[in-house]
Formats: C-alpha cells, structure tokens, sequence
C-alpha cells in the first residue's frame, strides 16, 4: 500500500484497506528551513511519498546542494531548491502544506524557551510569506518553542487576516513516537500495535503522556508510570546531552514530520479515520487557547478536536494537567504578546 512504501506504520485509528485513490501524488510540500538537521532527512522521506508531486525545499543558505542531491532518487517528487529571501514567495506559491523546522536548536544547558528570541522572529517572518503566497495552506510549525511559536503563528495570520485555525499545528508528534517506543519496550509489547496519546504541549512538564489511555491498554505500576513520564518529557534533553553541542534530536523528529505530514496529506485526499495528536487552537482545556491532543484531520485540515482523553484521567494525570496550565498559559501568552508588541 502507499503507507507502508514508505515504511511508516500505519495509523490504528486509520485500520481499512487503501485501495486506488485518485488523488495520489497531486500534493505540493514546501519545506522553510530544508538545509537543516531535520529538513535533509524530512526532505528525502517526503521525495519517497506517494502522496506527494512537488516538493519545494527554501532555506537562507546550502539548499540548492540539498535539492540537487535529493532529486537523483529516482522516485516522481519534482524537487526544487529556493535559497535566499528573494526565492521565498516561489518557494510557497500552490502550496498546499507548508512544513517549518527553520531555526535554531538548543544545546546542553538550554531551555527550549531559551530558543524564542530567535526563533519567534523567524517563524514570524516565514508565517507572514506563508500568508502572503500561500494562504489556505496547512502550516507544520517543528520550529521552537513550540508551545509558544503557534500563538505567534496565529497572531501573524490574524493580523494578515488569513487565519483559520483548522490549518495551524504544533507538530508534536515526536511525543507520541517517544511515548509509544518506550512503552513497547517497557510492557513487551509489538511495536506497531502501541498508541499512547500525548496531550499539553511541547516542553517538559507540559509534554503529558496519558499512559491511562494507551493501546493495547497495559498495567504500569506507579513507579512505571513516574519513570516513562520522565522520559518522555525529558527525551529531548537525552538527545541533545548526547549529541554534546552538536544540536537536538533531528532524524527522529524527520520521521514523526514524515508521519504527521503523510496523515495530513491523508486527511485532505478524504480518506476517513484519520488521526492524531497536534498542538492547535482548541477549547478542550478552557483557560489554553492551544492545546495539544487528539485531532481528527480531513479536507480543511483539523475536522475535529477530540479531547476525550482528558475524562477518567488518572489521579496522577489529573494533577500533571492541573500543574502544566501556568507554564502552558504563560508560554501562549507569551507568543501572543510578541507579535502585538510589534508595529
Ligand atoms: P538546524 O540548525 O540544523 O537547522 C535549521 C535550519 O533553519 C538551518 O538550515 C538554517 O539555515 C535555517 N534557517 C534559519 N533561519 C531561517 C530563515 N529565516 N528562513 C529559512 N531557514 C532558516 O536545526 P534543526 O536541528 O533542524 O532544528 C530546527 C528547529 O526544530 C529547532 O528550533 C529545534 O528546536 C526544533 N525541533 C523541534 C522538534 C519538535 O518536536 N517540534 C523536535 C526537534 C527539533
Ligand atoms: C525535542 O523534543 O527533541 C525537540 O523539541 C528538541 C529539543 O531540544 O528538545
């Protein structure tokens, strides 16, 4: 099937058989930020998709080598290479999803909000071209912090007037490949039969695995659910402390952009049932206009919030909730208030 071409496992929630579909291969993918440690990985497992017909790689700098060597695989994805401020706009016109890891990455000792007073201005400027060339697209913001370059996101497109909530993302699903790893290892079980919804945010103690919900469903011990909770909030930083200097987790986050763009892609061709965790304007938690939890995506992007996961928590997930809202809160706001401080 087109899934497993490209290795990637399917969906549980997404269980039927993928018989011929019209649309594939008609999606045009722009990567802003495609010379980075995740934008090669991410740009040569998007050259394998087949949902996809063009992809578009921009970066401020080294893309053209990246485009020319990618486009030698021998697979249809028309690849282009748009380097430097000027070839931006080409780079989104028709797009219809565009895919941003451009910005720096943390290193040993760092916090991703130590990241926002680059990256906010980063993604700002990237969301504003996006508005301009490609409006109606889905936007994958990877770029950090997470939990707060969305409020800026949206602001952008707010003030451009061309914001509609169903077509912004967090890209968080790095947390659910982490979650759903480390429990197959811990419980023994099948890689590819674990679902573990990650809910919050994108940031330690706001990344909040819900272990209560996982399938197939499994009994951890308290002291489990402590340890598994710890690592998956803190796998970033296991990564970026072993890499010592030379930046974060990058061919793991190239496959869990990989996967969420493929179920995207998914959603707008029309296929059915398709689902999973984003960071994106919800109402789930009444107090955070953003919120990462199980989506369902369709034509237009997110069709659905669905936010069931959060009745029957846990007593511990319960007060991991209760004791994410400040940080969460504080990290929106703080979004929110640095594109309105500006002109
Ligand atoms: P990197 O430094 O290797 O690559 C970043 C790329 O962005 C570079 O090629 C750089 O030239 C480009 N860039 C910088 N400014 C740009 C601009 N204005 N326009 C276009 N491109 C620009 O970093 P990386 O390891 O690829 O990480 C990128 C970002 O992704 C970081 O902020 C990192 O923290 C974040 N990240 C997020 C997740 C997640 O789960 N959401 C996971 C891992 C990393
Ligand atoms: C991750 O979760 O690995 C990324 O957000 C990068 C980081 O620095 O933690």
């Amino acid at each position: 099937s087109a899934t497993l071409k490209w290795g990637l496992p399917r969906l549980r929630a997404a269980k039927r058989v993928i018989v011929a579909r019209a649309g594939a291969g008609s999606y045009k993918v722009a990567i802003l930020g495609a010379a980075g440690g995740i934008g090669e990985p991410l740009s040569l497992l998007i050259k394998m998709s087949p949902l996809v017909s063009a992809l578009r790689l921009y970066d401020i700098a080294n893309v053209n080598g990246v485009a020319a060597d990618i486009s030698h695989c021998n697979t249809p994805v028309e690849v282009a290479g748009f380097t430097g401020k000027e070839e931006l706009a080409g780079s989104l016109a028709g797009a219809d999803v565009v895919v941003i890891p451009a910005g720096v990455p943390r290193k040993p000792g760092m916090t991703l909000d130590d990241l926002f007073s680059v990256n906010a201005g980063i993604v700002k400027e990237l969301v504003e071209a996006v508005a301009d060339h490609a409006p109606g697209a889905l936007i994958h913001i990877i770029s950090n912090p997470v939990n707060s370059t969305v409020p800026v996101a949206a602001e952008v497109l707010k003030r451009k007037g061309a914001y509609d909530p169903r077509k912004l993302f967090g890209v968080t699903t790095l947390d659910v490949v982490r979650a759903n790893a480390f429990v197959a290892a811990t419980k023994g079980l099948p890689l590819a039969d674990v679902d573990v919804p990650v809910v919050g945010g994108h940031a330690g103690t706001t990344i909040l695995p819900l272990l209560s919900k996982a399938r197939p469903k499994a009994a951890f011990t308290d002291a489990e659910v402590e340890e598994l909770t710890a690592r998956i909030q803190n796998a970033g930083t296991e990564v970026v402390e072993a890499k010592a200097g030379a930046g974060s987790e990058t061919l793991s986050m190239a496959y869990a952009a990989a996967r969420f763009l493929e179920a995207s892609l998914r959603g707008l061709d029309g296929d059915a049932d398709v689902y999973e965790c984003a960071y994106v304007q919800s109402q789930v938690v009444p107090e955070l206009p953003f919120f990462a939890s199980r989506v369902k995506l369709g034509r237009e992007g997110v069709e659905e919030v669905v936010g069931s996961e959060l009745r029957g928590l846990s007593e511990y997930e319960a007060r991991a909730l209760e004791a994410l809202k400040p940080q969460l809160k504080a990290s929106i706001d703080k979004g929110i208030a640095y594109v309105q401080q500006q002109e």
